[in-house]
């Protein structure tokens, strides 16, 4: 695992650096950023969702690369990934749906990232376990993200909500940054 682990933050370290200049807007203003999150922070995030969430499907909103997914999949999760910037799934490891129905994400098949923006999204049923590392820089715009997701989530979802901007009324809070919507 350790190995496994390794691998995938040298990946997404590598993908950083090439999209930090490729990405005009790292140029100028920026909305979002594709910096990955430290590894062993995740899994610890990951193994308190596990604990606490009563299915095991698992959506990273803003994936990346697909870095958490692989991490989430080798605890046992069903993973799938949204992601908006098409130069950041040039590397992606997992495969990449196109014009997907976002409301019928649930029936797919684990393993794939879909393009497009969460923002979106109209439906996380069936993911117990919902994760986001800051998809944006600009902190309305993150605001305008949590609140979206946090709306769409079913009582009893995990949420994994890094670097958060927004309060979370209506859920408790199970460890550092991992919350459980009560309400
Ligand atoms: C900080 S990275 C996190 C990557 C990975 N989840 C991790 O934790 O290592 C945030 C990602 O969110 C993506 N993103 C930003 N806004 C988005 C949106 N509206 N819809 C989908 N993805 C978005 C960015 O392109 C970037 O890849």
């Amino acid at each position: 695992m350790t190995e496994v682990v390794d691998a995938y933050a040298t990946l997404a370290y590598k993908a950083t650096i090439k999209l930090a200049s490729l990405n005009p807007k790292s140029q100028g203003k920026q909305y979002h950023h594709n910096t990955p999150c430290e590894l062993g922070r995740a899994i610890d995030e990951l193994n308190v969702a596990k604990k606490h969430a009563v299915g095991n499907r698992f959506i990273d909103i803003g994936c990346g690369i697909g870095n958490v997914m692989a991490l989430a999949e080798g605890l046992g999760m069903e993973v799938f990934g949204i992601e908006i910037d098409k130069r950041t799934l040039r590397y992606a490891i997992y495969p990449v749906v196109k014009n997907s129905y976002l409301s019928t994400l649930f029936e797919l098949q684990s393993g794939l990232i879909f393009l497009n923006d969460a923002l979106k999204l109209t439906s996380l049923k069936g993911f117990s376990i919902v994760y986001s590392f800051s998809p944006f820089l600009d902190p309305e715009l993150e605001v305008a993200l949590e609140r979206h997701l946090k709306s769409l989530m079913g009582v009893g979802t995990v949420y994994i909500c890094n670097f958060r901007q927004d309060d979370m009324d209506g859920f408790k809070e199970i460890d550092k940054d991992v919350w459980r919507k009560e309400k």
